[in-house]
C-alpha cells in the first residue's frame, strides 16, 4: 500500500521499484545486487500480519529483522541513504501523552517485537545513513485498510460498531510518501522520525469521519470497547506519536489527520475493499 503511493510520488525521478516477486529482502545477495548503483533506498516491505505474527513470530523476524538488516547492510556498503518503515507497536501504548522519538522501545506484541528489533539492526548496520520512520493507522488507494473496510461494511450493514477506547493517528499513505521524500531531499539528520498525520482520534472517530467523507450518515457508526473485539495480538490503547524530530530537522510535521482524510477522499483514494 505505501510502496505503491511512494512509487507514484517519485514519478519523474530515476527509480527502480521492486515487488516481492522481484526481490525477496530475506535474500542478502539479491538485496545487495538490487541496491547497487542507487543513492537512496526506501524499504516499505514487511511482514504486516499483526495477528498472524503471534503464532508465526519467526516468520515476522525473518522479514522485519533479517530482511531489514540485509537492506541496511547493502545500503551501507553502497553508501546509500536508507529509509525504512516501522510502527507505533514498538511501544506498549500505555502512555498519557505523545511518544517522543527517543522513548524506550517496549513492544506490545510479536509484530512490534519484530519491528523494534529491525529498527535496532538497521541503526547498528548503517548508523550514519538510516532513517527509521514509524507510522500507524495507514490507509490509501492500494491495499486493504480500515477505511476501505468501513466502506465495505457500510454497504451491507445498517450500523457498524467500532472501538472507541483506542487512540491513534489515521495516516494517508500519499502524505507519508511525500514526507519520506522530503526527509531525504532535505538531507535531514539520520535517526528516528514519526511519520503520522497530526492530531488524534479513536477508531470510532476515524470510522465516523470516513462515513462523513463518503456522504454516509456518521450516526450509523456506534461506539464499542476493545474488550468486545478480542484478537490474537494485543492492541495499544494510546498510540499517539510525537513529531518533534521534524521540527528539529527544519521540516514541517504532517498535516492534521482530518484534513488528510478529506484530501484522500477528494482524490478518490477511499474505496470499499
Ligand atoms: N498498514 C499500517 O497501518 C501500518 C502501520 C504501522 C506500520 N506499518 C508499516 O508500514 C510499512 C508499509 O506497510 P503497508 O501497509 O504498505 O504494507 P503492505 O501493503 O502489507 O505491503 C508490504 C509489502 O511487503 C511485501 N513483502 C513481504 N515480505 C517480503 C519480502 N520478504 N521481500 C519483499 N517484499 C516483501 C508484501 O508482499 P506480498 O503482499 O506479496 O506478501 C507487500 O507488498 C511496513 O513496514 C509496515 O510494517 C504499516
Amino acid at each position: 500500500m505505501l510502496g505503491s503511493d511512494l512509487q507514484h510520488a517519485l514519478a519523474g525521478r530515476e527509480v527502480t521499484a521492486l515487488t516481492r516477486a522481484e526481490l525477496d529482502i530475506t535474500d542478502a545477495r539479491a538485496v545487495s545486487a538490487a541496491v547497487a548503483g542507487h543513492d537512496v533506498v526506501f524499504n516499505t516491505a514487511a511482514y504486516t500480519d499483526v495477528d498472524g505474527a503471534e503464532a508465526h513470530e519467526a516468520d515476522a523476524f525473518a522479514i522485519n529483522v533479517t530482511g531489514v538488516e540485509n537492506v541496511a547492510r547493502a545500503a551501507a556498503t553502497q553508501g546509500a541513504k536508507l529509509v525504512t518503515i516501522s510502527t507505533d507497536y514498538v511501544f506498549d501504548g500505555a502512555a498519557a501523552g505523545p511518544y517522543p522519538e527517543d522513548s524506550p522501545r517496549d513492544p506490545i506484541n510479536a509484530y512490534g517485537r519484530s519491528k523494534a528489533a529491525g529498527e535496532e539492526r538497521a541503526l547498528a548496520a548503517h548508523p550514519g545513513g538510516t532513517y527509521i520512520v514509524r507510522t500507524a493507522w495507514l490507509y490509501g488507494a492500494a491495499g486493504a485498510n480500515f477505511a476501505a473496510t468501513m466502506l465495505r461494511l457500510a454497504a451491507s450493514n445498517p450500523t457498524v460498531s467500532v472501538v472507541d477506547d483506542q487512540l491513534g493517528q489515521p495516516t494517508w499513505t500519499a502524505d507519508l510518501a511525500a514526507q519520506l521524500i522530503a526527509l531525504v531531499d532535505a538531507d535531514a539528520p539520520a535517526g528516528i522520525y514519526h511519520g503520522t498525520n497530526s492530531g488524534q482520534t479513536s477508531w470510532f472517530g476515524f470510522a465516523r469521519a470516513v462515513f462523513e467523507e463518503a456522504g454516509l450518515d456518521p450516526e450509523r457508526v456506534l461506539p464499542t470497547d476493545g474488550a468486545s473485539f478480542a484478537r490474537p495480538a494485543a492492541r495499544p490503547s494510546y498510540s499517539v506519536l510525537g513529531h518533534g524530530a521534524w521540527t528539529r530537522a527544519g521540516l514541517a510535521p504532517m498535516r492534521p489527520w482530518r484534513d488528510a482524510l478529506h484530501a484522500a477522499a477528494a482524490s478518490g483514494a477511499l474505496a470499499a475493499r
